[in-house]
């Protein structure tokens, strides 16, 4: 049992066993850089969980939010609205795929998700040629859309999301469409075998389908997960072709991450709703948003007395000082050649990366795109078993990375590279550098241990 009197335990955090919890408070940042209340200085591996995308304390974003602190905080988006955010709307408009053009704000990543879901639901009910049975939702295996209990339903993470199904509504659930692991019998052409079971899925459920619900080309909480090319340009097709919405979680992949400003921009892809979070504010302030296309958004459009409007709305919506820095890290993304510039970097850290450590037995894959990158721990890469998880490989390594400065947080045994998009050639190889020194010595420790148990066994 924890003291309670521990103030180390006040704060409770999220997806963290508070019994085993190490401590590292943060003081102040700068560029991609942390420093702890104890003066250590930590490079930001991770972005702040995906987010900074320009890093900390950025000299515009803190200007913008500054000046909008001198006119207004906070107003609600309910019946009324603030200038930053009508202009964030336009704004994102313009930006988003295609014709999505509508956009309702939310406060984080979760609450998109929700909005997509019960967006897609009431279109269903009350476009003009109403389809009032299409109540379901089609998912990827291994998806992940945030905590909440619809985006939960949603999930396809054993490890989070099993321990609540009792809770859950039950989506059809899709292949995991990874490169890495393949389906058994599968060698070869793997786009198109996944294109077909999600295809045979939408011929057999498409009646009852309001949306498929995807993480385009990444699924990032599932380990980087990297989907074969062109699978998010089929499933749009598919779409099309069955009568059933897409709704595309960018909430990880969005604001430049995957080397574009949206993933589905690489395979010009518009979706029927777009979710975006974390990147939106560069990082700096919880702000998310729930993007329609103009089909959608007129299926809400009534008299009043028809109660057709959309029956969502959260009180932080829209908040005008998460729109000032919104579209701050928007301008700043356009500007420089900073989008240009991700692919680039992303593809030079993966091959260090891979120089040192493709034939390292226990590194089974290094993958991603952009700045989205994975390295997925093996007990034995010659047929991909994994390690047993009471091993904690991946946490292992990055406490030792954070050890040597470098401050990253594994999804089970893939170690995440999600460094901010401003970092330099310089920051990135010391970057590398600390990684693969670390998963060399862990693992070096780890299969010397075993080499002792075994012995010692025998
Ligand atoms: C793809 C995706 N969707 C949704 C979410 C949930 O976002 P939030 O944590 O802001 O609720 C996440 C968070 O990691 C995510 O990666």
């Amino acid at each position: 049992m924890t003291n309670p009197t521990d103030p180390q335990v006040a704060h409770w955090h999220g997806f963290t066993q508070m019994s085993d919890h190490d401590s590292l408070v943060i003081e102040k940042g700068d560029g991609c850089w942390l420093t702890t209340t104890d003066g250590r200085r930590l490079f930001d591996g991770v972005s702040s969980l995906w987010c900074n995308v320009h890093g900390h304390r950025n000299p515009k974003l803190d200007a913008a939010i500054r000046e909008q602190l001198d006119r207004v905080a906070h107003v609600t988006t309910l019946g009324m609205s603030c200038e930053t955010t009508e202009r964030l709307a336009r704004r994102l408009a313009e930006i988003t795929p295609g014709d999505l053009s509508h956009v309702f704000f939310s406060s984080d990543g979760s609450s998109a998700v929700e909005a997509a879901l019960k967006m897609a639901f009431q279109y269903w009910q009350q476009r003009e040629d109403p389809r009032p049975e299409k109540t379901n939702y089609l998912a990827l295996g291994s998806a992940y859309h945030g905590d909440t209990t619809g985006a939960v339903s949603l999930g396809g993470i054993e490890y989070f999301h099993k321990l609540f199904a009792p809770i859950l509504f039950s989506p059809v659930r899709g292949p995991v469409p990874c490169s890495y692991r393949l389906p058994p019998g599968v060698t070869s052409d793997p786009l198109q075998h996944y294109a077909d079971e999600i295809e045979s899925l939408l011929h057999q459920h498409h009646g009852q389908l309001a949306a498929v619900v995807m993480e385009p080309l990444v699924q990032g909480a599932a380990g980087m997960i990297t989907h074969p090319r062109g699978l998010l340009g089929k499933v749009r097709k598919l779409c099309d072709r069955y009568d059933v919405l897409l709704i595309c979680d960018e909430v990880a992949t969005g604001f430049g991450r995957t080397g574009k400003m949206f993933a589905c921009d690489h395979e010009s892809v518009t979706p029927d709703i777009l979710c975006i979070g974390k990147g939106l504010t560069g990082g700096y302030l919880p702000m998310a948003a729930t993007v329609a296309r103009p089909h959608v958004f007129d299926a809400f459009l009534a008299p009043v007395s028809e109660s057709r409007q959309f029956f969502h709305g959260h009180t932080f919506g829209g908040n005008p000082l998460a729109a000032a820095a919104a579209l701050a890290s928007i301008e700043l993304l356009e500007e420089s050649a900073l989008l240009d510039r991700v692919s680039e970097r992303g593809q030079r850290l993966r091959d260090r990366l891979s120089d040192a450590l493709a034939n390292h037995p226990n590194v089974g894959d290094i993958r991603g795109r952009g700045m989205m990158i994975g390295i997925e721990l093996v007990a034995d890469r010659s047929n991909q078993e994994p390690f047993s998880s009471a091993l904690q490989v991946g946490r292992l390594v990055c406490r030792r990375t954070v050890k040597n400065g470098v401050w990253i947080r594994p999804l089970g045994d893939v170690i995440i590279l999600m460094p901010p998009l401003i970092a330099t050639e310089k920051e990135l190889d010391m970057f590398a550098d600390v990684v693969i020194e670390s998963v060399d010595a862990e693992l070096a420790t780890l299969s010397k241990q075993q080499s002792v148990s075994l012995l010692t066994r025998e």
